[in-house]
Protein backbone atom coordinates (compact mmCIF):
# COMPACT_ATOMS: atom_id res chain seq x y z
CA UNK A 1 0.00 0.00 0.00
CA UNK A 2 1.87 3.19 -0.96
CA UNK A 3 2.74 5.54 2.11
CA UNK A 4 0.86 8.39 0.37
CA UNK A 5 -2.54 7.43 0.98
CA UNK A 6 -3.18 9.11 4.03
CA UNK A 7 -6.46 7.19 4.90
CA UNK A 8 -4.17 4.30 5.83
CA UNK A 9 -3.66 4.79 9.84
CA UNK A 10 -7.34 5.29 9.92
CA UNK A 11 -7.95 1.75 8.19
CA UNK A 12 -5.43 0.23 9.99
CA UNK A 13 -7.42 1.62 13.68
CA UNK A 14 -10.29 0.44 12.08
CA UNK A 15 -9.62 -3.13 11.03
CA UNK A 16 -7.57 -3.85 14.60
CA UNK A 17 -10.86 -2.43 16.22
CA UNK A 18 -13.55 -4.43 14.07
CA UNK A 19 -11.00 -7.75 13.32
CA UNK A 20 -9.97 -8.20 17.26
CA UNK A 21 -6.36 -6.56 16.86
CA UNK A 22 -6.34 -3.48 19.17
CA UNK A 23 -9.02 -2.06 21.21
CA UNK A 24 -8.72 1.57 23.12
CA UNK A 25 -8.42 0.76 26.77
CA UNK A 26 -11.19 0.61 29.12
CA UNK A 27 -13.53 1.88 26.52
CA UNK A 28 -16.65 1.49 28.18
CA UNK A 29 -15.73 4.19 30.15
CA UNK A 30 -14.97 6.17 27.51
CA UNK A 31 -11.59 4.73 27.28
CA UNK A 32 -8.03 6.01 28.68
CA UNK A 33 -6.01 8.52 26.30
CA UNK A 34 -3.63 6.73 24.20
CA UNK A 35 -4.16 3.41 26.28
CA UNK A 36 -4.37 0.23 24.23
CA UNK A 37 -5.31 -3.25 24.68
CA UNK A 38 -4.32 -6.08 22.69
CA UNK A 39 -7.54 -7.77 21.62
CA UNK A 40 -7.39 -11.64 20.45
CA UNK A 41 -5.37 -11.30 17.56
CA UNK A 42 -4.00 -8.94 18.87
CA UNK A 43 -2.58 -11.03 21.37
CA UNK A 44 -1.22 -13.72 19.22
CA UNK A 45 0.35 -11.27 16.72
CA UNK A 46 2.49 -9.28 19.59
CA UNK A 47 3.58 -13.12 20.95
CA UNK A 48 4.36 -13.62 17.57
CA UNK A 49 6.59 -10.47 17.46
CA UNK A 50 8.15 -11.24 20.74
CA UNK A 51 9.02 -15.20 20.17
CA UNK A 52 10.95 -13.96 16.72
CA UNK A 53 13.00 -11.49 18.55
CA UNK A 54 13.70 -14.17 21.39
CA UNK A 55 14.83 -17.26 18.71
CA UNK A 56 16.77 -14.50 16.88
CA UNK A 57 18.64 -13.10 19.86
CA UNK A 58 18.70 -15.54 22.35
CA UNK A 59 17.70 -18.90 20.85
CA UNK A 60 19.81 -19.15 18.11
CA UNK A 61 22.65 -17.23 19.47
CA UNK A 62 25.19 -18.70 21.66
CA UNK A 63 26.65 -15.61 23.10
CA UNK A 64 23.42 -14.01 24.58
CA UNK A 65 21.35 -14.95 27.98
CA UNK A 66 17.57 -14.04 28.59
CA UNK A 67 16.21 -12.38 31.55
CA UNK A 68 12.90 -11.14 33.42
CA UNK A 69 13.71 -8.72 36.01
CA UNK A 70 10.90 -7.00 37.89
CA UNK A 71 9.29 -3.76 36.95
CA UNK A 72 9.81 -2.55 40.53
CA UNK A 73 13.37 -1.73 41.28
CA UNK A 74 14.86 -0.07 44.28
CA UNK A 75 14.78 3.83 43.72
CA UNK A 76 18.92 3.89 43.74
CA UNK A 77 18.78 2.40 40.45
CA UNK A 78 17.14 5.31 39.11
CA UNK A 79 19.59 7.87 40.79
CA UNK A 80 22.37 5.63 39.50
CA UNK A 81 20.97 5.74 36.06
CA UNK A 82 20.55 9.51 35.85
CA UNK A 83 16.56 9.23 35.15
CA UNK A 84 16.08 10.89 38.46
CA UNK A 85 18.24 14.08 36.83
CA UNK A 86 17.88 13.68 33.42
CA UNK A 87 14.60 11.96 32.19
CA UNK A 88 12.81 14.76 31.81
CA UNK A 89 11.33 17.01 29.38
CA UNK A 90 11.19 21.15 29.04
CA UNK A 91 7.65 21.84 29.19
CA UNK A 92 5.95 25.50 28.46
CA UNK A 93 2.39 25.74 29.39
CA UNK A 94 -0.38 28.37 27.85
CA UNK A 95 -1.87 30.52 30.76
CA UNK A 96 -4.96 31.21 28.85
CA UNK A 97 -5.93 28.06 27.33
CA UNK A 98 -3.92 25.65 29.59
CA UNK A 99 -2.51 23.50 26.89
CA UNK A 100 0.95 21.98 27.85
CA UNK A 101 3.55 21.26 24.60
CA UNK A 102 7.31 20.23 24.82
CA UNK A 103 9.29 23.53 24.76
CA UNK A 104 11.42 21.20 21.34
CA UNK A 105 7.76 21.36 19.53
CA UNK A 106 7.94 25.04 19.99
CA UNK A 107 10.97 25.40 18.18
CA UNK A 108 11.27 29.61 17.79
CA UNK A 109 7.61 30.22 18.27
CA UNK A 110 6.85 32.12 20.89
CA UNK A 111 2.75 31.95 20.85
CA UNK A 112 0.81 29.44 21.81
CA UNK A 113 0.09 26.76 18.55
CA UNK A 114 -3.46 26.07 19.68
CA UNK A 115 -4.95 29.73 20.60
CA UNK A 116 -2.20 31.64 19.24
CA UNK A 117 -1.77 33.39 23.01
CA UNK A 118 1.77 34.86 23.75
CA UNK A 119 1.30 34.30 27.86
CA UNK A 120 3.17 30.98 28.16
CA UNK A 121 5.05 29.94 31.27
CA UNK A 122 9.26 29.24 30.78
CA UNK A 123 10.12 26.07 30.05
CA UNK A 124 10.14 23.87 33.02
CA UNK A 125 12.01 20.12 34.04
CA UNK A 126 9.11 17.43 34.06
CA UNK A 127 9.93 14.23 35.03
CA UNK A 128 8.50 11.56 32.56
CA UNK A 129 8.54 8.59 35.25
CA UNK A 130 5.69 7.01 37.20
CA UNK A 131 6.12 7.62 40.54
CA UNK A 132 4.10 4.79 42.72
CA UNK A 133 3.76 4.64 46.65
CA UNK A 134 4.70 1.28 48.12
CA UNK A 135 4.44 -0.47 51.07
CA UNK A 136 1.22 0.25 53.83
CA UNK A 137 1.85 4.12 54.68
CA UNK A 138 1.21 6.24 51.58
CA UNK A 139 3.47 9.45 51.58
CA UNK A 140 6.21 7.58 52.91
CA UNK A 141 8.44 5.17 50.09
CA UNK A 142 8.27 5.25 46.21
CA UNK A 143 9.52 3.29 43.28
CA UNK A 144 9.17 4.38 40.31
CA UNK A 145 7.48 2.60 37.31
CA UNK A 146 10.73 1.24 35.05
CA UNK A 147 10.90 3.61 32.30
CA UNK A 148 13.24 1.48 30.41
CA UNK A 149 14.00 -2.35 30.83
CA UNK A 150 17.42 -1.82 30.35
CA UNK A 151 18.61 -1.04 34.20
CA UNK A 152 17.21 -4.65 35.07
CA UNK A 153 19.87 -5.92 32.74
CA UNK A 154 22.71 -3.92 34.08
CA UNK A 155 22.08 -4.70 37.68
CA UNK A 156 22.19 -8.29 36.83
CA UNK A 157 25.38 -8.50 35.34
CA UNK A 158 27.29 -10.00 37.51
CA UNK A 159 24.78 -12.58 38.56
CA UNK A 160 24.16 -14.05 34.43
CA UNK A 161 28.44 -13.09 34.09
CA UNK A 162 28.28 -16.18 37.35
CA UNK A 163 25.73 -18.02 37.16
CA UNK A 164 26.39 -18.43 33.86
CA UNK A 165 29.87 -18.81 33.51
CA UNK A 166 30.23 -16.39 30.88
CA UNK A 167 32.91 -14.13 28.86
CA UNK A 168 32.75 -10.30 27.88
CA UNK A 169 31.95 -10.76 24.59
CA UNK A 170 28.61 -11.72 25.33
CA UNK A 171 24.80 -10.33 25.85
CA UNK A 172 21.43 -10.68 28.17
CA UNK A 173 17.90 -9.97 26.28
CA UNK A 174 15.18 -9.09 28.26
CA UNK A 175 11.39 -7.92 26.92
CA UNK A 176 9.07 -6.20 29.05
CA UNK A 177 6.66 -3.60 30.17
CA UNK A 178 7.99 0.31 30.66
CA UNK A 179 6.48 3.26 31.40
CA UNK A 180 6.73 6.81 30.87
CA UNK A 181 4.66 9.65 31.58
CA UNK A 182 4.57 11.19 28.17
CA UNK A 183 3.19 14.47 27.28
CA UNK A 184 2.30 13.92 23.68
CA UNK A 185 1.56 10.25 23.20
CA UNK A 186 -0.51 9.31 20.37
CA UNK A 187 0.00 8.04 16.52
CA UNK A 188 -1.86 5.17 17.74
CA UNK A 189 0.22 2.81 19.63
CA UNK A 190 3.34 4.56 18.10
CA UNK A 191 4.05 6.21 21.63
CA UNK A 192 1.82 5.65 24.68
CA UNK A 193 2.20 5.54 28.47
CA UNK A 194 2.26 2.01 29.16
CA UNK A 195 4.55 0.16 25.99
CA UNK A 196 6.56 -2.60 25.48
CA UNK A 197 10.55 -2.99 24.79
CA UNK A 198 12.37 -5.16 23.58
CA UNK A 199 16.12 -4.73 24.50
CA UNK A 200 20.20 -6.24 24.55
CA UNK A 201 22.72 -5.31 26.49
CA UNK A 202 25.95 -6.39 24.37
CA UNK A 203 28.99 -6.24 27.07
CA UNK A 204 32.31 -5.95 25.12
CA UNK A 205 35.93 -5.03 25.92
CA UNK A 206 36.34 -1.24 25.31
CA UNK A 207 38.11 -0.52 22.05
CA UNK A 208 35.83 -3.28 20.49
CA UNK A 209 32.82 -1.39 20.56
CA UNK A 210 32.65 0.73 17.62
CA UNK A 211 32.54 -3.23 15.89
CA UNK A 212 29.71 -4.66 17.54
CA UNK A 213 28.39 -1.56 17.53
CA UNK A 214 28.04 -1.80 13.65
CA UNK A 215 27.51 -5.29 14.01
CA UNK A 216 24.09 -5.04 15.77
CA UNK A 217 22.86 -1.83 13.38
CA UNK A 218 23.39 -4.45 10.61
CA UNK A 219 21.74 -7.41 12.39
CA UNK A 220 18.67 -5.49 13.47
CA UNK A 221 18.29 -3.71 10.17
CA UNK A 222 18.28 -7.49 8.74
CA UNK A 223 15.46 -8.54 11.70
CA UNK A 224 13.29 -6.70 10.25
CA UNK A 225 13.89 -6.98 6.50
CA UNK A 226 14.07 -10.81 7.28
CA UNK A 227 10.12 -10.57 9.04
CA UNK A 228 8.73 -8.97 5.91
CA UNK A 229 8.73 -5.59 6.41
CA UNK A 230 10.49 -3.83 2.59
CA UNK A 231 13.49 -2.49 2.53
CA UNK A 232 12.36 1.10 0.59
CA UNK A 233 10.37 1.52 3.89
CA UNK A 234 13.42 1.25 6.47
CA UNK A 235 16.00 3.58 6.93
CA UNK A 236 19.36 4.31 9.85
CA UNK A 237 19.58 7.54 10.90
CA UNK A 238 22.24 8.65 13.23
CA UNK A 239 22.04 10.71 15.80
CA UNK A 240 23.45 14.59 16.13
CA UNK A 241 25.54 14.68 19.12
CA UNK A 242 23.29 17.45 20.49
CA UNK A 243 20.30 14.77 20.51
CA UNK A 244 22.10 11.94 22.42
CA UNK A 245 20.74 10.70 25.45
CA UNK A 246 22.78 11.17 28.85
CA UNK A 247 24.48 7.94 28.56
CA UNK A 248 25.23 7.30 24.81
CA UNK A 249 28.43 7.78 23.02
CA UNK A 250 26.57 7.20 19.89
CA UNK A 251 23.47 6.17 18.93
CA UNK A 252 21.84 5.30 15.34
CA UNK A 253 17.89 4.86 14.80
CA UNK A 254 15.99 2.53 12.48
CA UNK A 255 13.39 4.11 11.12
CA UNK A 256 10.17 3.21 9.19
CA UNK A 257 8.10 4.96 7.14
CA UNK A 258 5.18 5.25 9.06
CA UNK A 259 1.86 7.33 7.33
CA UNK A 260 2.39 9.80 9.69
CA UNK A 261 6.17 10.01 8.39
CA UNK A 262 9.62 8.73 8.99
CA UNK A 263 9.59 7.76 13.02
CA UNK A 264 11.74 5.62 14.93
CA UNK A 265 11.34 1.70 15.62
CA UNK A 266 14.38 1.04 17.32
CA UNK A 267 17.82 2.27 18.67
CA UNK A 268 21.07 1.23 18.65
CA UNK A 269 23.36 2.91 21.17
CA UNK A 270 26.88 2.36 22.62
CA UNK A 271 26.78 3.19 26.16
CA UNK A 272 30.22 2.77 26.69
CA UNK A 273 30.66 1.76 31.02
CA UNK A 274 28.32 4.52 32.09
CA UNK A 275 25.74 2.29 33.19
CA UNK A 276 27.89 -0.44 35.01
CA UNK A 277 30.39 2.73 36.45
CA UNK A 278 27.37 4.62 37.85
CA UNK A 279 25.63 1.11 39.42
CA UNK A 280 29.12 -0.04 40.84
CA UNK A 281 29.63 3.46 42.51
CA UNK A 282 26.18 3.97 43.66
CA UNK A 283 25.91 0.10 45.14
CA UNK A 284 29.58 0.35 46.20
CA UNK A 285 29.40 -3.64 43.91
CA UNK A 286 32.07 -4.68 41.77
CA UNK A 287 30.66 -4.77 38.53
CA UNK A 288 34.27 -5.01 36.88
CA UNK A 289 34.54 -8.13 34.53
CA UNK A 290 38.60 -10.38 35.30
CA UNK A 291 39.82 -11.49 31.87
CA UNK A 292 42.05 -14.57 32.65
CA UNK A 293 43.49 -14.43 29.20
CA UNK A 294 44.81 -10.86 29.55
CA UNK A 295 45.27 -10.90 33.52
CA UNK A 296 43.37 -7.86 33.58
CA UNK A 297 40.47 -5.91 35.13
CA UNK A 298 37.78 -4.35 33.06
CA UNK A 299 34.48 -2.82 32.95
CA UNK A 300 32.76 -3.72 29.87
CA UNK A 301 30.97 -1.10 27.24
CA UNK A 302 27.72 -1.57 26.53
CA UNK A 303 26.33 -1.98 22.99
CA UNK A 304 22.46 -1.36 22.97
CA UNK A 305 19.70 -2.26 20.88
CA UNK A 306 16.22 -1.11 21.96
CA UNK A 307 13.12 -1.37 20.63
CA UNK A 308 9.85 -1.16 21.21
CA UNK A 309 7.14 -4.28 20.48
CA UNK A 310 4.25 -1.70 20.05
CA UNK A 311 6.15 0.04 17.09
CA UNK A 312 7.13 -2.46 15.54
CA UNK A 313 3.75 -4.38 15.60
CA UNK A 314 2.56 -1.26 13.92
CA UNK A 315 5.16 -1.52 11.20
CA UNK A 316 4.58 -5.04 10.65
CA UNK A 317 0.57 -4.21 10.29
CA UNK A 318 0.82 -0.91 8.37
CA UNK A 319 3.96 -2.53 6.00
CA UNK A 320 1.63 -5.87 5.13
CA UNK A 321 -1.76 -4.03 4.63
CA UNK A 322 -3.07 -4.03 1.18
CA UNK A 323 -5.91 -3.58 -1.28
CA UNK A 324 -6.68 -5.90 -4.42
CA UNK A 325 -9.46 -5.53 -6.57
CA UNK A 326 -10.27 -9.48 -6.71
CA UNK A 327 -13.68 -10.09 -9.84
CA UNK A 328 -14.75 -6.34 -9.54
CA UNK A 329 -14.62 -6.79 -5.64
CA UNK A 330 -12.16 -5.21 -2.58
CA UNK A 331 -10.19 -7.79 -1.04
CA UNK A 332 -7.85 -6.42 1.80
CA UNK A 333 -5.19 -8.62 3.05
CA UNK A 334 -2.66 -8.41 5.37
CA UNK A 335 0.17 -10.28 4.07
CA UNK A 336 1.95 -11.26 7.21
CA UNK A 337 5.14 -12.82 7.22
CA UNK A 338 4.63 -16.80 8.31
CA UNK A 339 6.17 -16.58 11.42
CA UNK A 340 3.82 -13.44 12.53
CA UNK A 341 0.54 -14.29 11.05
CA UNK A 342 -2.06 -14.73 14.08
CA UNK A 343 -3.60 -17.47 12.27
CA UNK A 344 -1.88 -19.83 10.47
CA UNK A 345 -4.81 -22.02 8.86
CA UNK A 346 -8.79 -22.05 9.11
CA UNK A 347 -10.82 -24.82 9.17
CA UNK A 348 -14.11 -24.22 7.31
CA UNK A 349 -16.88 -26.15 6.49
CA UNK A 350 -18.50 -25.08 3.44
CA UNK A 351 -21.97 -26.04 4.36
CA UNK A 352 -22.61 -25.64 8.51
CA UNK A 353 -25.98 -26.84 8.45
CA UNK A 354 -24.68 -30.74 7.79
CA UNK A 355 -23.15 -32.47 11.09
CA UNK A 356 -21.17 -34.92 9.47
CA UNK A 357 -19.25 -32.12 7.66
CA UNK A 358 -18.90 -29.95 10.87
CA UNK A 359 -17.73 -32.59 12.76
CA UNK A 360 -15.20 -33.36 10.64
CA UNK A 361 -13.98 -30.19 10.02
CA UNK A 362 -13.27 -29.37 13.96
CA UNK A 363 -11.93 -32.78 14.08
CA UNK A 364 -9.45 -31.81 11.54
CA UNK A 365 -9.09 -28.34 13.57
CA UNK A 366 -8.37 -29.98 16.87
CA UNK A 367 -5.72 -32.17 15.17
CA UNK A 368 -3.90 -29.51 14.19
CA UNK A 369 -4.09 -27.63 17.00
CA UNK A 370 -1.22 -29.36 18.11
CA UNK A 371 1.13 -28.39 16.03
CA UNK A 372 -0.13 -24.70 15.09
CA UNK A 373 -2.47 -22.39 15.79
CA UNK A 374 -5.85 -23.20 13.92
CA UNK A 375 -9.28 -21.70 14.09
CA UNK A 376 -12.15 -23.24 13.04
CA UNK A 377 -15.25 -20.72 11.75
CA UNK A 378 -18.86 -21.28 10.30
CA UNK A 379 -19.91 -18.30 11.28
CA UNK A 380 -20.86 -17.46 7.72
CA UNK A 381 -20.62 -18.23 4.42
CA UNK A 382 -17.38 -19.44 2.21
CA UNK A 383 -17.01 -16.51 0.34
CA UNK A 384 -16.77 -13.73 3.15
CA UNK A 385 -15.32 -16.50 5.70
CA UNK A 386 -12.36 -16.31 3.26
CA UNK A 387 -12.43 -11.97 3.13
CA UNK A 388 -12.33 -12.31 6.87
CA UNK A 389 -9.17 -14.91 7.25
CA UNK A 390 -7.55 -12.45 4.83
CA UNK A 391 -8.10 -9.72 6.44
CA UNK A 392 -6.11 -10.98 9.65
CA UNK A 393 -3.50 -12.44 7.69
CA UNK A 394 -4.39 -16.03 7.49
CA UNK A 395 -2.17 -18.87 5.59
CA UNK A 396 -4.09 -21.06 4.51
CA UNK A 397 -8.23 -21.79 4.48
CA UNK A 398 -8.60 -25.56 4.43
CA UNK A 399 -12.62 -26.01 3.14
CA UNK A 400 -14.42 -29.34 3.93
CA UNK A 401 -17.22 -29.65 1.86
CA UNK A 402 -19.62 -32.72 0.73
CA UNK A 403 -17.07 -34.45 -1.41
CA UNK A 404 -14.80 -34.53 1.89
CA UNK A 405 -17.31 -37.14 3.04
CA UNK A 406 -16.60 -39.79 0.78
CA UNK A 407 -13.03 -38.95 -0.82
CA UNK A 408 -11.44 -38.05 1.96
CA UNK A 409 -10.15 -34.84 0.42
CA UNK A 410 -9.91 -31.23 1.62
CA UNK A 411 -9.20 -27.88 -0.30
CA UNK A 412 -6.34 -25.74 0.72
CA UNK A 413 -6.26 -21.69 -0.11
CA UNK A 414 -3.13 -19.99 -0.29
CA UNK A 415 -3.46 -16.46 1.30
CA UNK A 416 -1.94 -14.41 -1.50
CA UNK A 417 -2.24 -16.39 -4.22
CA UNK A 418 -5.74 -17.76 -3.78
CA UNK A 419 -4.77 -20.47 -5.46
CA UNK A 420 -6.77 -23.99 -4.47
CA UNK A 421 -5.74 -27.53 -3.51
CA UNK A 422 -7.21 -30.46 -3.13
CA UNK A 423 -5.23 -32.86 -0.62
CA UNK A 424 -5.77 -35.59 1.24
CA UNK A 425 -6.66 -35.19 4.75
CA UNK A 426 -4.25 -37.09 6.25
CA UNK A 427 -1.47 -35.37 4.46
CA UNK A 428 -2.41 -31.70 5.40
CA UNK A 429 -0.32 -31.81 8.53
CA UNK A 430 2.54 -32.81 6.61
CA UNK A 431 1.91 -29.83 3.99
CA UNK A 432 1.41 -27.09 6.23
CA UNK A 433 4.41 -28.28 7.99
CA UNK A 434 6.55 -27.94 5.29
CA UNK A 435 5.29 -24.79 4.03
CA UNK A 436 5.25 -23.65 7.42
CA UNK A 437 8.94 -24.67 8.04
N1 LIG B 1 17.12 1.74 26.97
C1 LIG B 1 17.13 2.71 25.91
C2 LIG B 1 15.83 3.27 25.62
O1 LIG B 1 14.88 3.05 26.34
P1 LIG B 1 14.51 4.75 23.92
O2 LIG B 1 14.93 5.23 22.56
O3 LIG B 1 14.02 5.75 24.88
O4 LIG B 1 15.80 3.99 24.48
C3 LIG B 1 13.73 2.45 23.01
O5 LIG B 1 13.44 3.61 23.76
C4 LIG B 1 12.55 2.04 22.16
O6 LIG B 1 11.40 1.89 22.98
C5 LIG B 1 12.17 3.06 21.09
O7 LIG B 1 12.94 2.89 19.92
C6 LIG B 1 10.72 2.70 20.85
O8 LIG B 1 10.58 1.63 19.94
C7 LIG B 1 10.25 2.24 22.22
N2 LIG B 1 9.55 3.34 22.92
C8 LIG B 1 10.10 4.36 23.62
N3 LIG B 1 9.15 5.17 24.12
C9 LIG B 1 7.97 4.67 23.70
C10 LIG B 1 6.60 5.06 23.88
N4 LIG B 1 6.27 6.11 24.61
N5 LIG B 1 5.64 4.32 23.29
C11 LIG B 1 5.94 3.22 22.56
N6 LIG B 1 7.21 2.79 22.37
C12 LIG B 1 8.22 3.50 22.92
Amino acid sequence: MAKTDNKIMEKIVSLCKRRGFIFPSSEIYGGLASTWDYGPLGVELKRNVKDAWWKANVHQRFDMEGLDAAILMHPDVWKASGHIENFSDLLVDCRDCKKRFKKEDLAEQSNCPNCKSDNLTKPREFNLMFKAPIGPVEDEEYVYLRPETAQGIFVNFVNVLDSRHRKVPFGIAQIGKAYRNEITPGNFTFRTREFEQMEIEYFVKPGEDEKFYKEWIDERFDWYMRLGIKKDNLRLREHAKDELAHYARGCTDIEYNFPFGWSELEGIANRGDFDLKQHAEFSGKDLSFFDVKTNQRFLPFVIEPSGGIDRALLAFLVDSYREEQVKGKLRVVLGLDKALSPIKAAVLPLLKNRPEIVELAKKIAKGLSRKIVVRYDDTAAIGKLYRRQDEVGTLYCITVDVDTLTDKQVTIRDRDSMQQERIAIDRVEEYLEEKLA
